[in-house]
């Protein structure tokens, strides 16, 4: 197949960040997607209905004239998030609040450090009908960065998930085999979300011949046994997993840095990428549904009724782009030849 037709997609969890950068981040996904889920990390975090709104307000004012993009929103869960405070965001739009264990990645300082203390919150948030999504690795200094969502899934997950039956619960940019086993086997309320950097790649490619800084995410790249279960079970058109980016923008000098920042911008070439791999799986009758279906009917919300075309034709992902504030940013596999493209 040279040529493929799908429901304009969505992603369903990325990083918009806010002020100025808002001016490069929302138009280069709103190039392909149609919704998508704005990550609540920022500095300070989302964590009330007015701040969900206001920050709804910022990411609309920076469509790109004519454009219909819609976010979805999202609420920042802490430990003095209260049932009101879930009540109040949901009737100012938030579909989701984001859970993050404290620390665990990217302005997370202010996230949740005593778990147990959220279930009234999982309860409220079961009765709304809202979804709950979850960073799911373990942060504790003394387990290991490639045992931490496996960790996370024994101690936290299993619980969480076994303890809100009816709670719609999103495990998101899962990278274990443990994960994938872990939501198949899970009730119709359990699903993840897969990036781009998981399918693509694994942890030779971050770190054999020397480190790569535009390879480094959170959760981390791990071995090839399981980019491969993630790469397998896309490949069977599981309604269970969904495309979600992770984009995640940092300046290029945060992440060539002697403390490099966690986060793959891959806004410019997420779609054209998830095709090249459901093409490499033989499995491109699958894009449609990880891309354009799974994740709206999870969500509970319509697909969307226009379409996009890709085309197989190599272009070059360019190297870097130019940030409003005038900093240069490198996107997602910069440099490299992207075997997919949009057709125009
Ligand atoms: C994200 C970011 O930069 O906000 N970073 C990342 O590596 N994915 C946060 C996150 O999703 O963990
Ligand atoms: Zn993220």
């Amino acid at each position: 197949m040279t040529q493929i037709t799908i429901t304009t997609p969505d992603d369903w969890h990325l990083h918009f960040r806010d002020g100025d950068m808002l001016n490069e981040t929302v138009p280069a996904t709103a190039r392909c997607f149609q919704r998508a889920v704005a990550m609540p990390n920022l500095v300070p975090p989302v964590t009330t209905a007015d701040m969900v709104s206001e920050y709804k307000q910022r990411i609309l004012a920076a469509r790109p004239k004519d454009s219909t993009f819609e976010p979805v929103m999202t609420l920042f869960l802490t430990n003095n998030t209260s049932c009101q405070d879930i009540i109040d965001a949901k009737a100012a739009g938030a579909l989701a609040a984001k859970l993050y264990p404290a620390g665990a990645t990217t302005n997370s300082d202010a996230a949740v450090s005593a778990l147990d203390g959220m279930f009234p919150v999982f309860e409220e948030m079961q009765k709304q009908g809202m979804l709950l999504l979850i960073h799911g690795e373990m942060t504790a200094h003394h387990i290991d960065i490639f045992d931490r969502e496996k960790e996370f899934i024994d101690q936290n997950m299993t619980r969480i998930v076994s303890a809100f039956p009816h709670l719609k619960v999103v495990f998101e940019h899962i990278t274990t085999k443990e994960a994938v086993e872990f939501v198949l086997a899970a009730g119709d309320n359990v699903a993840a979300t897969i990036t781009p950097q998981h399918l693509l790649l694994n942890r030779n490619d971050l770190l054999v011949g020397g480190v790569r800084p535009h390879y480094y995410c959170l959760p981390v790249l791990k071995r090839n046994i399981h980019q491969q279960a993630l790469r397998s079970v896309v490949a069977t058109g599981s309604k269970k997993f969904f495309l979600g980016t992770d984009s995640a923008p940092h300046e290029k000098d945060k992440k060539e840095n002697a403390c490099g920042c966690a986060g793959c911008y891959s806004a410019w070439s997420a779609i054209e990428l998830y095709t090249q791999v459901f093409d490499e799986l033989g499995a491109l009758d699958k894009l449609e549904g990880f891309a354009s279906h799974n994740g709206a009917d999870f969500y509970g919300l319509p697909r969307n009724s226009t379409s996009i075309t890709l085309v197989k034709e190599d272009w070059v992902i360019p190297a870097e782009v130019t940030l409003p504030n005038g900093n240069p940013i490198v996107p997602f596999f910069g440099g490299e030849t992207c075997a997919w493209k949009i057709k125009d």
